[in-house]
Formats: C-alpha cells, structure tokens, sequence
C-alpha cells in the first residue's frame, strides 16, 4: 500500500510537484502518464526516496519515507531505469546481484551462494540464462532491460517502480518487457507503478492511469473509463 498526500517537489524556486495525493493498493498495475517535463519522474522518485518532498507525506507500507527509514523502504522498493542503468563491463550475474547492495553494509561484490542461486533463477526467469557469465556491454538494449529488471526483482520487492522502461525499444520488445512487468505483477503480486509515454501500452497494460499535467494531477481513473478527451488534455500546451 502507497499512500501519498499532499506532497510539493520544487527544484530551486521552480515548483514540479503540487499537492498530489494518490493512494495505490497492493498488487494494483498503475500507469502514470504526462507530457515530458510534467514531473512523472520527479513523482517516482519521491516514493523511494531519491527524492524527499518539502510538504506532504509518502507512506509505503505503513512506513512513513523519511530519512532515517529510506533504507527499510528501498528494500521493499524496486526501481526500474530508463535505458536500465547497468555497468558494462560486469557480467550480467553480478550486475543482478547489484541489487543486493541495497541490504549490504559494504559495497563489495562479494555475495553468498544463495543470493547467487537467486539471481541465476530471476535471470532464467527473464529469458537470460545463458548470458550470465557475458560482459553487460555485449547485450542488446532489451536484454539490458531485462537486467536492470531481474536486479530489481533480486531484493523481492513487493513494489516495483518503473521509469519509462521501454522508452528507446522497439515495438516488438517494448511489448516483450511489458508483458514480463504483467507476469511480475499477476504471479509475484508485486504492485507496478510505470511511466510511459506510450498511450497504447497504458491502455493495453494498466488497470489504473494517473494522468499528470504541470505537476499536478490532471485524472486518476480505471482505464476503462480514461477518456480520449482526457487523454489529449494532459498532453496539450
Ligand atoms: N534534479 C533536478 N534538478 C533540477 N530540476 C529537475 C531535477 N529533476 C527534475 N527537474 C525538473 O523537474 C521537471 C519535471 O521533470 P521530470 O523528470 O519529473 O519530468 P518527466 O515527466 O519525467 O519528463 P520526461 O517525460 O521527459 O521524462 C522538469 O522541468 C525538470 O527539469
Ligand atoms: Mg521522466
């Protein structure tokens, strides 16, 4: 469970967020959709404390994200980059167990049996199985995503926060990488919060669009009942 109220994000004196309140249940598959610049980022950021607002509150669990708890947050917390922000030159498996850190006191690349294990399985369960021992740098652009993704999922995080995670792919893999965000969320119950800018995903893919508008929310609605008109709103001048 997401609980956001009332929260401001400003950036110097230029205000990006004003007053969203959002509540997101468990296991729900949400979309966020906006023009570029209308503070989607800024909204994902803020739920795993990359971003702490200067007003409002986000719960996460019953955890209110401040910085003394944002540690306790990130582990429930996964994030998904654009463009998946992998480290070229590791292998594919050590990039998956990156996702560990987050639950380590040191930064050193040094991981169990176990956590090992976990990442061949999440990397067989994202179709890479046989590129775990491969230099990142050698994989194509939606098999890096698959990696950013599997590192995600290393921590079983019971929320996955997605920034535009298809931006840059084409079609046909842009639709390979959604449907494994739906498996995620259909069989690991993990509840999706994902940014797109791509309004036929949103449709095909939520069960809830949150549409953004100069920082502010502009709709909040079942996708079956978001309408065309609101839709071009959101993204007019
Ligand atoms: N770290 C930062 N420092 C200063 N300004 C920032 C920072 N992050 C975001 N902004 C500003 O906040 C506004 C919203 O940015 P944000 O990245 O949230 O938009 P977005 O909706 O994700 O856009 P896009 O679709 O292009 O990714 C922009 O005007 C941006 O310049
Ligand atoms: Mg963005």
């Amino acid at each position: 469970m997401i609980n956001i109220s009332h929260i401001y994000k400003s950036f110097k004196e230029k205000s990006v967020l004003e007053d969203i309140s959002m509540s997101i249940k468990d296991g729900e598959f949400v979309v966020v959709l906006g023009s570029s610049g209308a503070g989607k980022s800024t909204l994902l950021r803020c739920m795993n404390g990359l971003y702490i607002p200067e007003k409002g509150s986000v719960e996460i669990s019953g955890i209110e994200l401040n910085r003394k708890s944002m540690r306790e947050i990130r582990k429930r917390v996964g994030f998904i980059f654009q463009g998946s922000c992998v480290v070229g030159n590791l292998s594919v498996l050590t990039n998956v167990l990156m996702g560990s850190l987050s639950k380590k006191n040191s930064m050193s690349l040094r991981f169990t049996k176990s956590e090992k294990e976990k990442a061949l399985e999440l990397l067989d369960m994202v179709g890479l199985s046989e590129y775990a021992y491969i230099r990142t740098d050698k994989l194509s652009g939606g098999q890096r995503q698959r990696v950013g993704i599997a590192r995600a999922l290393l921590q079983e995080p019971e929320i996955l926060l997605a920034d535009e995670p298809v931006a840059s792919l084409d079609p046909v893999t842009a639709k390979e990488i959604l449907d494994l965000i739906e498996k995620i969320n259909r069989e690991m119950k993990t509840t999706i919060i994902c940014n797109l800018h791509q309004v036929e995903y949103a449709r095909a893919y939520a069960q809830r669009i949150i549409g953004i508008r100069n920082g502010k929310i502009d709709f909040d609605e079942n996708t079956e009942s978001v309408t065309t008109r609101q839709i071009q709103h959101i993204y007019e001048n």
